[in-house]
């Protein structure tokens, strides 16, 4: 396979660090000098909130005409250069939900694969934000992904929901009939001074997956708010120091 990586950054469990995720490691590579697309996957729209891109059709309307096998032109979906070598496909609905009774279902995840993989060439990363949930909508996301991200935070309840993300990814690699990597976990919000910490970084070094860890910061709720990334609006900050760890280590340059 040539090109683009795709990725999808998933967890079912809200606020743990997706978008944020989304946004420091594509703008990261980006930065870097690679082309970057992200897909807003999440009808919630925080990441198309956070870039403040809405001239063009957005991620519902994509899966819709997809649904309708209308043969959607990527140009009509892709916001260019909300950042140097960065695009984005929005999401600007936020009622979109995927119907599990829909007998086109199956059809439609191989459509949206089909659409995605179409792009490869065009990009040396694909990055997809998704929803705190695990509907039909993360599984199609899912399937269409080479790798996938699961951001957590350190906590008991974490190791549970890892392990439904596992269990969804092999039912997705199953399903696509290819093997849908799990790329790394990433501790966001991770503090040192938490009680039981290294208990818990022994406990998910058991899942053999490699471990990244963002430590909590100002700068990156402060990113967030002002739609500045990490590195336009802290540069210098630990948690920069931290993500860019993970870009170095877990995104080789491209050859
Ligand atoms: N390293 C960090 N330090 C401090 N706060 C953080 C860090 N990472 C994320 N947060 C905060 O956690 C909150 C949730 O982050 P974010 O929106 O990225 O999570 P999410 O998983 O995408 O949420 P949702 O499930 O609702 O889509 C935000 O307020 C953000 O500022
Ligand atoms: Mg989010």
């Amino acid at each position: 396979m040539t090109g683009a990586k795709i990725f999808t950054i998933a967890n079912q469990k809200g606020g743990v660090g997706k978008t944020s995720s989304v946004v420091q490691i594509a703008s990261g590579l980006a930065r870097r000098g690679e082309k970057v697309l992200m897909i807003d996957g999440d009808p919630q729209g925080n990441l198309t909130l956070f870039f403040g891109a809405k001239e063009k059709l957005d991620f519902s309307r994509l899966i819709d005409d997809l649904a309708k096998d209308a043969k959607p032109k990527p140009e009509a979906f892709i916001n260019p250069r909300v950042r140097r070598n960065l695009d984005l496909i929005p999401a600007a609905n936020k009622r979109l939900r995927l119907d599990i009774h829909d007998t086109q279902i199956i059809g439609d995840y191989e459509r949206f694969a089909e659409f995605v993989g179409a792009l490869r060439n065009r990009y040396d990363w694909i990055i997809i934000d998704s929803s705190p949930s695990n509907s039909p909508l993360e599984h199609m996301l899912i399937r269409a992904s080479d790798a996938v991200i699961i951001p957590l935070e350190f906590q008991l309840f974490s190791v549970s929901g890892l392990e439904s993300i596992l269990e969804e990814v092999r039912a997705c690699s199953a399903e696509a009939g290819r093997e849908i990597h799990v790329h790394s976990l990433i501790f966001t919000k991770a503090e040192n001074r938490l009680h039981r910490v290294q208990t818990y970084r022994e406990l998910f070094s058991t899942f053999h997956i490699p471990v990244y860890e963002i430590c909590k910061s100002e700068y990156i709720s402060r990113s967030l708010e002002k739609s500045r990334t990490i590195w336009e609006c802290g540069p210098s900050s630990y948690a920069a120091r931290d993500y860019r760890t993970l870009i170095d280590k877990g995104f080789p340059v491209p050859l």
